[in-house]
């Protein structure tokens, strides 16, 4: 892929110039935008780079582990990689919080102040990079005239970083697509490059209403059972997307000889080119099926799956 390989030296030459000897922080979240930024980064001013990651809580099941792995001290690349555990801070900040665009506020807002106490931390720096792509610009009305249809976190309304000196986002340009070749370019493994994408809110947007522990328990049971399965079958590189959400709603069922009254687990999964539009994936009937029994069996607290089959639009992918 030619265009894609000078694009990714021209860039590198590009942030190694206007870094200089500067020092770099980076926001890492484990997904593709952000994994290709810092290795993108680390590539052009190696050890000037520092990464943090902060686990929110709100990740998919055992993924904090997993994004240690492989940006860790013992993976493959130098990023200077800082793990933060800010969980309880997170729920703490959620607690009672039920609007959609208020738990996205403050989920960003706190984001950014767990991520400021870091970086102070490391003393003065310089640039910021973000992995922010081109369709987070565009839904997000930054630079445009389009109105706000999600507030996303990782773009715009950057902080009072007052310590940087700049902005770096090599990603500002390319569509998902793009992204994915870019991290191939740069030697980033194909199971980390065509990972499905996952918002920066995380849990937060799949968990309809409120957000606490247990809550994301539940939703991290039930999508890990799902991806288990979907990975199982086969069909996972036809897919987009694909997670479970918590809905809102408690319903009664029966199990045994009980009544009981319990959550119900939505059930998403999207074929889509740039995420910008959508429509819902055609999943053979016996692996819903075999989910659905599972997630029942084995989550607590859920006792009816339900499959999602609206488009993009009028539906977006995130169920918040
Ligand atoms: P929607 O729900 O808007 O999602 O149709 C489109 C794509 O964007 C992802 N998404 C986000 N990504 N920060 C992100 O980094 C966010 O706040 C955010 N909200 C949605 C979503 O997972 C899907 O791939």
């Amino acid at each position: 892929d030619w265009r894609m390989d000078s694009f990714v030296v021209e860039s590198i030459e590009k942030i190694r110039e206007k870094v200089g000897d500067g020092k770099v922080l980076c926001a890492l979240s484990g997904g593709v935008d952000s994994s290709v930024a810092a290795v993108m980064l680390s590539k052009a001013v190696g050890s000037q780079l520092t990464c943090v990651f902060v686990d929110h809580g709100l990740l998919r099941k055992n993924e904090g582990n997993e994004v240690e792995e492989v940006f860790g001290p013992n993976g493959p690349y130098d990023l200077n990689f800082i793990r933060v555990n800010a969980q309880e801070r997170f729920y703490g900040k959620l607690a009672g919080v039920t609007e959609p665009e208020q738990k996205r506020k403050i989920i960003g807002e706190e984001f950014i102040r767990v991520f400021e106490e870091e970086a102070k931390k490391i003393g003065k720096v310089d640039f910021l990079v973000q992995g922010t792509i081109y369709p987070d610009v565009v839904e997000s009305g930054v630079g445009g005239e389009s109105e706000v249809i999600k507030s996303h976190h990782n773009v715009g309304g950057l902080p009072d970083y007052v310590d940087f000196k700049e902005i770096i986002e090599p990603l500002r340009d390319l569509f998902k697509d793009e992204v994915r070749r870019a991290g191939l370019e740069l030697g980033i493994p194909e199971n980390l490059v065509f990972r499905q994408p996952f918002p920066g809110p995380g849990l937060g947007i799949r968990i309809i209403g409120e957000v606490n522990a247990d809550r994301v328990k539940i939703v991290q049971d039930a999508d890990a059972i799902y991806r288990e399965e979907i990975a199982n079958s086969g069909i996972s590189a036809d897919l987009g997307q694909y997670f479970a959400a918590l809905t809102n709603m408690q319903s009664v069922g029966v199990m045994g000889d009980e009544r009981t009254y319990d959550y119900a687990i939505a059930l998403r999964a999207v074929n889509t080119v740039d995420f910008m539009t959508a429509e819902a994936s055609e999943i053979p009937w016996e692996v819903l099926h075999k989910v659905t029994s599972r997630i029942i069996n084995e989550v607590d607290h859920v006792n009816r799956v339900l499959y999602d089959l609206t488009s993009k639009p009028p539906g977006t992918i995130e169920f918040e």
